[in-house]
């Protein structure tokens, strides 16, 4: 017996000693819900129900009529940035403090679990639902990630790390199979969700609706038992999306332990059948079960918080993370920050109708909603106009609200003009069709850029927008969806109250067409084929050569900051301490994001120019200078090696870049790094190479073909490194020798 099974089994009889009381029909009961958001309660033996509730990024409690796509009300709750927002932080600690207010709220709603955070990985800029996931790099996905559950769970409330896995689509979103390489589904697609489950224990992962390499995530043994519970170590318990159960005795044979919501009881009836005939073993269910119960026994263990919500701290936290948020795009003259006293001019009807979040199970009835019109008319002392532009709705007369906006923007000092995706184009529940802003918004831009050269462009929107005007106007910041303070931020960053620091975490593409999944997006007849393999976000990009707009990394600041001196060393345990020196060049305080990059020339396999593997958020003052340590854990390092099923390190000579984005790269060294023996069995199938190559047979062939009558031909070695060694008698070895060579390998 593996360790790994033994330590099931052990977990199978602690469980089976919480239920041992139950009878079969509460078993099943309590391995799905009472309703839509609660959880089955068995009275008789003293387990109550609990309450599970959306997330990610604020509380969705309903309190009346209930449904997963954010319909019907919910009781008020701060609306923190949503991922989009939070991700470009680039801020882990940040995302733990978010967390902890997330948990604060759910706790004094009585809500055990908050559904969320989701960290799947942004593919496509089409992706419906990208404003709820973090970023197109796992690094960045599993740290703030991490940082989020960490600070959720810091309140004893459970989080619910979704969705599990390969869910980066809505199109068909509940059938369609996620057709995806074994590298690229370990290396990006499941990276983030081991990091969170290692470093932060969720108390839940929710599986996700679509199915993986032809297997529903809710029915697949490996992913929910061999990859999550075996690898990584999870012991929490694997919720369903909502409705995500298409056949519940293969579900829970596979490691599903809670069907949400309720199915009114048809399918437990499903599972006490099975059992009786025995289609299934009892002993699987009360693993299940048992997980329930742990899970309830944690809920209830959740220390009194002493209600009621400070909506004022909340909000002013919210505050503080939109404008954490905003990506200053660029800033040329400089032109910002505004001065207090500059007549302003403001334009874009989203100035006093945000779009702050997006649509679908993630909507939170916010506690308060900042304008960012309210939010400049109280910081400016030279007098704000106001025009809207244009209406979201179509509404009113389109040419007489440009003229009105241009007659606006003609007379002020500075026009100020929000832009963005209209709610309608974005949502859960379906994909985008293209990357552009309407064309209203466009005309009104070139209107208003012709009235006023002088004009900063404010984004709104949860996916990437093409920017092709952004060589024509000074100025951009990227607002995404920053949440219901984000009004009030979004003025603060205007006029210099916060020096903008988030950067890109996902790639500004010139076109859709050159982004990686393009013509791979969202597939057809129930597939959808992850055909760009790796090359996902800013790899796919640097691997073809591509210009893009703003690379993933890219953020400007008020002031200017220097990255030099980076060193690195490997630590004990394999590890690698990299230290650079960054110093705060400019007149003011701000904040870059030290971005570490590694890349190994001369790889044997398959790999992107460079990848993220450690970032520091880091403040400093003017003249300021710090040295800024990071650490890459060994183990991100490594590749997926399909011959053996397992992580590798590869050995050599690595090169680590660091810098202030992806493009944008200050100072380099390399450090010499020990690879993983991966004990490749050999045998006569195997090609030269593969043979050179170990560790054993590879000095023994070596030898013989030096001792052989040609002596050692470099170019014959290298016509023949593709050539299995048993496949030709006699040459350039006696048949007796190579297998010797290849026996005596295989006995070492
Ligand atoms: C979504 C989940 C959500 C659940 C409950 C589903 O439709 O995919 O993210 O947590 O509904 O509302």
């Amino acid at each position: 017996m593996t360790a790994s099974s033994d330590h099931e089994a052990a977990a199978a009889r602690r469980m089976a000693r919480r239920v041992a009381d139950l009878t079969l029909e509460e078993k099943a009961s309590l391995t799905s819900g009472a309703d839509f958001w609660t959880t089955t309660a068995v009275d008789r033996v003293g387990i109550p129900s609990v309450m599970m509730t959306d997330g990610p990024h604020g509380l969705r409690k309903q309190a009346g009529a209930s449904d997963h796509v954010g319909l019907a009300q919910s009781v008020p709750a701060t609306c923190f940035p949503p991922a989009v927002g939070l991700g470009s932080a680039f801020d882990a600690g940040l995302a733990e403090r978010v967390g902890e207010a997330l948990g604060v709220e759910s706790a004094i709603e009585e809500v055990a679990v908050i559904l969320g955070p989701g960290i799947n990985i942004k593919r496509s800029p089409l992706c419906g639902r990208n404003f709820e996931y973090l970023s197109e790099d796992p690094v960045v996905s599993g740290i703030v990630g991490a940082g989020l559950v960490r600070g959720i769970q810091s309140q004893g409330v459970g989080a619910s790390l979704k969705h599990f896995a390969a869910n980066n689509q809505e199109t068909d979103r509940l059938r369609v199979s996620s057709d995806v390489d074994p590298r690229p589904l370990r290396e990006i697609y499941l990276r983030g969700f081991q990091r969170v489950v290692e470093e932060a224990q969720p108390w839940t992962v929710m599986c996700s609706y679509n199915r993986i390499n032809g297997v529903y995530a809710s029915e697949d043994p490996w992913l929910l038992t061999q990859v999550l519970r075996e690898e990584w170590g999870f012991d929490g318990l694997v919720v369903s999306d909502w409705g995500a159960v298409s056949d519940r005795v293969k579900a829970l044979q596979a490691g599903l332990d809670l069907e949400m919501p309720s199915s009114g009881g048809r399918t437990d009836a499903e599972l006490v059948a099975a059992v009786q005939d025995g289609a299934l073993e009892e002993e699987v269910l009360d693993v299940a079960a048992g997980r329930m119960v742990d899970l309830v026994r944690k809920a209830q263990a959740r220390p009194a918080v002493p209600g009621p919500l400070d909506v004022e701290a909340h909000h002013a936290l919210a505050r503080e993370v939109a404008a954490r948020s905003i990506v200053l795009l660029k800033n040329d003259g400089p032109i910002l920050p505004l001065a207090r006293e500059a007549a302003v001019a403001v334009i874009g009807v989203f100035a006093e109708k945000p779009r702050y979040q997006g649509a679908g199970s993630s909507q939170i009835n916010p506690t308060r909603l900042d304008t960012a019109l309210e939010g400049i008319r109280a910081l400016s002392t030279g007098g704000v106009r106001y025009a809207p532009g244009f209406m979201l709705d179509g509404s009113g007369d389109a040419a007489a609200l440009l003229a009105e906006a241009v007659q606006v923007a003609a007379g002020a000092e500075r026009v100020v003009l929000f832009l963005g995706v209209p709610a309608q184009e974005e949502s859960e529940g379906f994909d985008r069709e293209h990357i552009d802003l309407p064309p209203a918004q466009l005309d009104l831009l070139d209107a208003v850029l012709a009235a006023n050269p002088n004009t900063i462009v404010m984004l709104s929107n949860g996916g990437v927008v093409a920017l092709p005007f952004a060589d024509r106007v000074p100025a951009i910041l990227e607002c995404w969806l920053l949440g219901q303070a984000g009004g009030s931020a979004s003025a603060e960053v205007l006029f210099g109250l916060v020096n903008p620091s988030g950067k890109l975490t996902e790639t500004i593409p010139l076109r859709l067409e050159d982004t990686p999944a393009f013509g791979n997006f969202p597939g057809e007849n129930g597939h959808v084929r992850y055909g760009e393999g790796l090359l996902v976000g800013y790899r796919s990009y640097d691997a073809r050569g591509l210009e893009v707009r703003y690379p993933f990394g890219h953020g400007l600041s008020y002031t200017s900051f220097e990255i030099t001196d980076a060193l690195a060393s490997v630590r004990d345990g394999g590890d690698v301490a990299v230290t650079v020196s960054l110093s705060n060049t400019g007149a003011i305080v701000g904040r870059e994001v030290v971005q570490v990059y590694t890349s190994l020339p001369d790889s044997t396999v398959q790999r992107p120019p460079r990848e993220l593997k450690a970032f520091q958020s880091v403040e400093l003052k003017p003249g300021e200078t710090k040295q800024v340590a990071l650490t890459l854990r060994r183990s991100d390092l490594a590749y997926w090696d399909v011959r053996v099923d397992r992580w590798i390190v590869e050995g050599g000579r690595y090169t680590i870049d660091v810098g202030a984005s992806s493009r944008d790269l200050r100072t380099s060294t390399t450090v010499e790094i020990a690879g993983d023996d991966i004990g490749l069995p050999i045998s006569l199938a195997s090609t030269f190479d593969e043979v050179l190559a170990h560790p054993v047979a590879g000095p023994a062939l070596r030898a013989a073909l030096e001792s052989g009558a040609g002596g050692r031909d470099e170019d014959l070695l290298k016509m023949l490194g593709n050539f299995p060694v048993g496949r030709m008698d006699g040459f350039p070895l006696p048949r007796a020798e190579m297998v010797a060579i290849i026996e005596g390998a295989q006995e070492g």
